[in-house]
């Protein structure tokens, strides 16, 4: 069992594989943070509760309150009683007073893990997770709020979400209410986090800690592009091999904030949760209000170890799609080929020579409804323009498949163009501040998704042309961040609730979507990859990456990107050049190895490009159905990156049985007089005998490990190679 009480030393000891978190109980009942690190055999450590600690004035008052709870390493702080550092909680009362203590009531461990109601989140059967339940309560406030924690004990991982319920007699605010904490002494920390923006999302950013708070949020409404809902404490030097890694990451798709604060006694305390910007929850007696949850991870062996524990938890553990470990199908999308330019007859033709090329699916993208020639019109009137689809959907879709291929299809259900007929029928089902002009972005508005009326709505538009015709695959797409936060149907009351009603009923309508069409493949987008988050891989198995398809800025997105998410979940697809973004020219043989890496496809006119570029498509097709399986499920290894000014941008994915591993190494620029470059192969058997798929080199695992593969000739510009490593027993 992974979780243990000590009734005696009233402590609870929770145990994965290689970690261990502890959490214990003050004399009065305030929940405590002990320790979390590496593995400990017996519980103990209770005097990093630090409860014998002088406070401020000693001959005074031995145990003043409220310096003993500034200091005091809490599980889940509470805002208004004392405790001066981030709070997790705040609660205002019906006279307008805000102010909880919280103490331990109670306790509970059970086999498996509940579902959160209307939120994704990580499942697990009896024999993979155990939940502790910790239930507190405020008595004057007739609070009760149950901290849960549930423990991957193979995946290293432990998940913690929270929920309060009123179970007093009068009304409450919730004003803050984030989903985990962990107070520790600072180890002279640096935070990791991934920022960037529109076409360069999650680069990874380290810095050292310092005294104050240090954050990254979003207050947009979805995760967004500039900052991502994962923050790590990493000790100094910490790389991918060695080192104290603290990770959090928030199964959430909306507002986040994570943060780290150093406090006056050099301690830090790391916070995740729905942002309190704009976040106020009515609770009325009897009602609760439920967080979503908190991914933990700890490593001791680096940053390395983080990336698989935390890509074998999501493949395991969040991602439910059928498609999994399915073959994805490689598909092209017209996106970048034609835009908004299109009509049957183009996209009959690039389906024609995609066909012929070895590509499994068309995907159709934005521009096939209502009077969408450009993206100044028409989302919410999702009726197929026949103008350019002359004999409507159904035709173009048999007519793709009876090519051989199957189809796929663009949506942004969640928004309504000012031009449009659905907002010249319903302008109040954008969102937007009554007697406040509202802001358009790219032409368009927010549909107000906290409406029953307005999710079936769309819901049904998106369903109707599902139902309509055998289409294969979605992409979910959401072209605009929120503001003017008003809804036409929530009372000035609930007006604070608008941000988290949205995502709450975004989450129902994906659900209603993957029940009513479990086979079909579901890629979430967000105007590239500002929704690129752990909430939507519950629904979606892939998320579109970045709308930057240049192969070399891919490098940095797809190394970010990488640290926390399966390969699997990254929409990565081989577009022409010039780069559309960046104007960049790459060899075509570069581009599909970096989107190799991720779910694979065309962006691009087939029927257009150069005809040097065309022929490679059948041989990095057949790469792609050679390779597919092992980037799926296999074990991740960044080896070196150009960013750290390393000759080589430089990864491997390896079976989880040694069995083969494939090496990707790109040059990004060349350099003057270099010679080879070894490279230290990971995930090997040592005493087994390996060949370089298509030479006569054999080496032992170890000397691949060890000594290393020396890469020759690699020293042009953009140039890069695939290096399959497979063991001689099965070969
Ligand atoms: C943003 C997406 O990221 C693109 O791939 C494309 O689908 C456009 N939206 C369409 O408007």
């Amino acid at each position: 069992m992974g979780i243990l009480f000590d009734e005696e030393k009233k402590i609870f000891k929770l145990d994965t594989e290689h970690t261990t978190y502890m959490a214990g109980l003050s004399d009065e009942g305030y929940v405590g943070h002990v320790y979390y690190g590496k593995r400990l055999k017996n519980i103990g450590g209770k005097y990093l509760l630090r409860m014998e600690e002088t406070p401020f004035t000693p001959l005074v008052n031995k145990r003043e309150k409220n310096s003993f709870l500034d200091c005091f390493p809490m599980e889940y702080p509470t805002g208004g009683i004392g405790d001066y550092r981030e709070s997790c909680l705040n609660v205002r009362n019906s006279r307008g007073s805000m102010g909880c203590e919280l103490l331990y009531e109670d306790h509970e461990i059970r086999k498996g893990k509940p579902a959160l109601p209307g939120l994704p989140a990580s499942f697990g059967g009896e024999d993979e997770v155990q939940t502790l339940k910790i239930i507190c309560a405020d008595g004057i406030l007739g609070l009760t709020v149950t901290l849960f924690y549930s423990v991957f004990e193979k995946e290293d991982v432990i998940t913690r979400s929270v929920s309060v319920e009123n179970n007093g007699t009068e009304s409450l605010s919730l004003e803050k209410v984030y989903s985990a904490c962990l107070d520790m002494d600072n180890q002279e920390f640096e935070m990791l986090t991934l920022c960037g923006s529109w076409a360069r999302e999650r680069h990874i950013q380290r810095n050292k800690v310092h005294a104050g708070r240090q954050l990254v949020s979003s207050v947009k409404g979805e995760s967004s592009h500039q900052e991502h809902p994962f923050m790590a404490l990493v000790t100094p030097g910490t790389t991918q091999e060695a080192g104290e890694v603290y990770g959090m990451h928030f199964v959430y798709s909306g507002n986040f904030i994570a943060q780290t604060e150093v406090t006056q006694f050099d301690r830090v305390r790391m916070v995740l949760g729905i942002h309190q910007e704009d976040f106020c929850w009515r609770l009325a007696p009897g009602e609760s209000f439920q967080a979503p949850e908190a991914v933990m991870i700890y490593s001791d062996c680096g940053l390395g170890k983080m990336s698989r524990s935390l890509h074998d938890f999501y493949r395991e553990h969040l991602i439910r799609s059928p498609y999994k470990y399915k073959k994805r199908p490689v598909l092209i999308n017209n996106w970048e080929a034609t835009y908004f330019e299109f009509d049957t007859e183009k996209l009959l033709a690039i389906a024609g020579e995609a066909r012929k090329n070895g590509i499994e699916m068309l995907v159709m993208d934005d521009g096939w409804f209502g009077k969408r020639n450009w993206d100044d019109s028409s989302l919410g009137d999702w009726t197929v323009n026949e103008e350019k689809l002359k004999g409507g959907l159904p035709n173009l879709v048999h007519k793709v498949r009876e090519l051989g291929m199957e189809f796929g299809i663009w949506f942004e259900p969640e928004m309504i163009s000012a031009r449009s007929e659905l907002y010249r029928e319903h302008p109040d089902w954008a969102i937007q501040i009554e007697g406040r002009e509202p802001g358009q972005s790219r032409a368009q508005y927010v549909l107000d998704l906290s409406r029953k009326e307005v999710r079936d709505y769309a819901y049904e538009c998106v369903a109707g042309i599902l139902r309509s015709a055998p289409i294969s695959y979605v992409k979910w797409d959401m072209n605009r961040q929120l503001c003017d936060m008003g809804s036409a149907c929530l009372p000035p009351e609930a007006q604070g609730e608008l941000f988290h009603r949205y995502v709450l009923g975004l989450y129902e309508m994906q659900e209603r979507l993957v029940t009513e069409f479990p086979e079909v493949l579901l890629e979430n987008c967000s105007g590239g990859g500002a929704r690129f988050d752990p909430g939507m891989l519950y629904y979606s198995p892939q998320i579109w990456c970045s709308d930057d398809t240049d192969a070399i800025e891919r490098l940095r997105i797809q190394e970010g990107t990488e640290l926390i998410y399966p390969l699997s979940a990254m929409g990565a697809h081989v577009s022409d050049c010039p780069n559309h973004i960046v104007g960049r020219t790459t060899p075509f043989e570069t581009r599909g190895n970096i989107a190799l890496s991720g779910t694979f496809g065309y962006e691009l006119d087939i029927t257009r490009i150069a005809e040097e570029d065309r022929k490679q498509i059948p041989g990095q097709i057949a790469l792609y159905h050679k390779f597919s399986g092992l980037i799926q499920a296999g074990d991740y290894y960044r080896i070196s990156s150009w960013t750290d000014q390393k000759p080589l941008d430089c990864w491997e994915v390896a079976a989880k049985d040694g069995s083969h591993a494939l090496l990707t190494c790109v040059n990004v620029l060349g350099r003057p007089n270099v010679r080879s470059i070894i490279i230290k192969v990971k995930g090997l058997k040592p005493d087994s005998y390996y060949r370089l798929e298509g030479t006569e080199e054999i080496y032992t695992g170890e000397e691949l490990m060890s000594c290393g593969f020396m890469v020759r000739d690699l020293n042009e510009d953009f140039k890069s190679r695939l290096y399959h490593f497979v063991c001689e027993e099965n070969a």
